[in-house]
């Protein structure tokens, strides 16, 4: 049954209306590391506000089985949140994908089996559509988010899947969608067209867009990842938007669009940031050439640095960038590099951090680290504010990061990250490696900046190494 439009005389269009407002506050809130948790806040309250209003609608009959489910929902959801890693939050938001997905194609079967009122040929068209629309886009969005979050996990391969003819493929599959959609409306309620009934066109949609949703994600390289992400929470919201218009529910087409809106513009931030083309990644790899990946061979040797010479170093250099990447957040390192960061200071050191766009595996993954661990905004500075600032430094300590520290994405066209801007840490007088050992970055290609004269190796877990280094520079300015 569709909910009340909006209609500011009835409560529930007032409360509607309230949360959609919030909504837009919370976006405006996240879109800045002070505000960040006022604008949780504000989605919070938001959401809140719309569930009741929703469960107060008069055309809510069964409060148990909603109940149940919000109460199922809402354990699963804090469990999972309690114990997932910031480093595993990208496979679990492509995951929370796929769930908005696969509700959206529920829905939008019942809605076709329960249409809930009378409709005239016109309106069964239009209704038709909207099925069309929200099943197709939520059927895409629930199996290219399945194989996000096995991308992400390494359960499937990250190299893309470049099929011969796949534009081809993919533009079949859209006609034999778009004619569904067609035959849909032609068969009416309970009707049939071209020897299927409307239902059976359903599911014939639901099955196309599945493999197109498949094949879309399966053409995109490890190195796209974080942009499919970006882009699969797009498409949740655009589900959520038809699903909206199908429901004739006013706030789900609102909250919808935010989504989808705010998921497409930081899409094209990260691809941008990446110097990648956004139509590239919609099409899964639109435009790409099957590039022999990573394959240059670095030649040279690593030269390892022992902790007390990189405190004598630390010691004296007046210029400092810390890189941090993926590692800091394996190893949980970020504290003890804002102690590292203040003993500097304490002696006279600028010293600042350079944040790469797609550092770590989530969007901001490093400026919640570093806001978490208390150290001051106004010295973390985004690539495009302190990239050209590396010739003028002493000393970069890249702690965990690798792939946006690459300098093979400027020299060599065959490697996956070719063309991304990277930070320009062997610019510097000297730059220090924090990692473990040999291990590749997300990319899994080699990187010759470990090999440059004026890089120096300092192996072990970023954590651990960087306590020590605090703990030698302590005990040198107490002797
Ligand atoms: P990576 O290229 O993944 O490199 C991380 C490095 O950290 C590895 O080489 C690893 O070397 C080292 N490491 C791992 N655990 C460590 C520990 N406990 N202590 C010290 N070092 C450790 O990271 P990055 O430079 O931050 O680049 C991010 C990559 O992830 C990019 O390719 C990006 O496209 C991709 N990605 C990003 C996102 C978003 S939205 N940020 C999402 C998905 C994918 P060892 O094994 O030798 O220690």
């Amino acid at each position: 049954m569709p909910l009340a439009a909006l209609d500011l005389r009835h409560p529930q269009s007032m409360a509607y209306l309230l949360a959609g407002l919030l909504f837009v506050f919370a976006l405006g809130g996240l879109a800045s590391q002070e505000s960040a948790r006022r604008g949780n806040l504000y989605g919070v309250i938001g959401m809140a506000l719309a569930l009741i209003a929703t469960l107060l609608d008069p055309s809510v009959g069964s409060f148990g089985v909603i109940l149940g489910a919000v109460a199922l929902g809402g354990v699963v959801g804090a469990v999972l949140a309690k114990r997932v890693e910031m480093t595993s939050m990208p496979e679990l938001t492509a995951a929370l994908h796929s769930f908005v997905g696969l509700a959206a194609v529920l829905v939008g079967l019942s809605s076709y089996l329960r249409p809930g009122k009378e409709m005239s040929h016109a309106e069964g068209i239009v209704h038709a559509i909207e099925i069309t629309l929200d099943v197709a886009i939520g059927a895409l969005t629930f199996t290219g988010s399945v194989i996000a979050w096995g991308k992400l996990q390494g359960r499937i391969s990250g190299k893309a899947l470049l099929l011969p003819g796949r534009h081809a493929l993919n533009l079949g599959l859209l006609a034999v969608i778009i004619g569904g959609g067609a035959a849909v409306a032609m068969a009416g309620h309970g009707g049939a067209a071209l020897g299927l009934s409307g239902f059976g066109w359903l599911l014939v949609i639901v099955g196309v867009a599945s493999v197109l949703g498949v094949h879309l994600v399966m053409a995109i390289g490890g190195a796209d990842m974080p942009v499919v992400v970006s882009l699969l929470n797009s498409y949740s919201g655009w589900t959520a938007a038809a699903a909206g218009f199908m429901l004739g529910n006013d706030l789900l087409i609102v909250t919808g669009a935010l989504v989808g809106s705010s998921g497409a513009i930081l899409s094209i931030i990260m691809c941008r940031a990446m110097n990648r083309s956004i139509l590239n990644v919609v099409f899964g790899g639109f435009g790409a050439t099957p590039a022999a990946a990573g394959t240059a061979e670095v030649l040279g040797t690593q030269t390892e640095i022992q902790v007390d010479e990189l405190a004598e170093a630390c010691a004296e250099a007046k210029e400092v960038i810390i890189v941090p990447g993926y590692g800091m957040a394996v190893a949980q390192a970020q504290r003890v590099v804002d102690d590292f960061a203040r003993a500097l200071q304490g002696r006279g050191a600028r010293v600042r951090f350079a944040i790469h766009p797609v550092a770590g595996r989530l969007p901001g993954h490093m400026n919640v680290l570093l806001a978490e661990a208390g150290v001051p905004y106004d010295v973390v500075l985004e690539m495009d504010e302190i990239n050209e600032d590396f010739p003028e430094t002493d000393l970069v300590l890249v702690i965990g990061a690798n792939d946006i520290v690459n300098p093979s994405a400027q020299t060599d066209p065959s490697s996956p990250i070719a063309g991304m801007p990277v930070l320009e840490a062997w610019k510097a007088r000297m730059t220090v490696v924090l990692k473990r050992g040999k291990g590749a970055g997300y990319a899994g290609v080699e990187n010759p900046l470990f090999f440059l004269d004026n890089t120096r190796m300092y192996y072990g877990d970023a954590k651990k190494s960087m306590e020590r280094l605090v703990l030698t520079l302590k005990a040198a300015e107490a002797a």
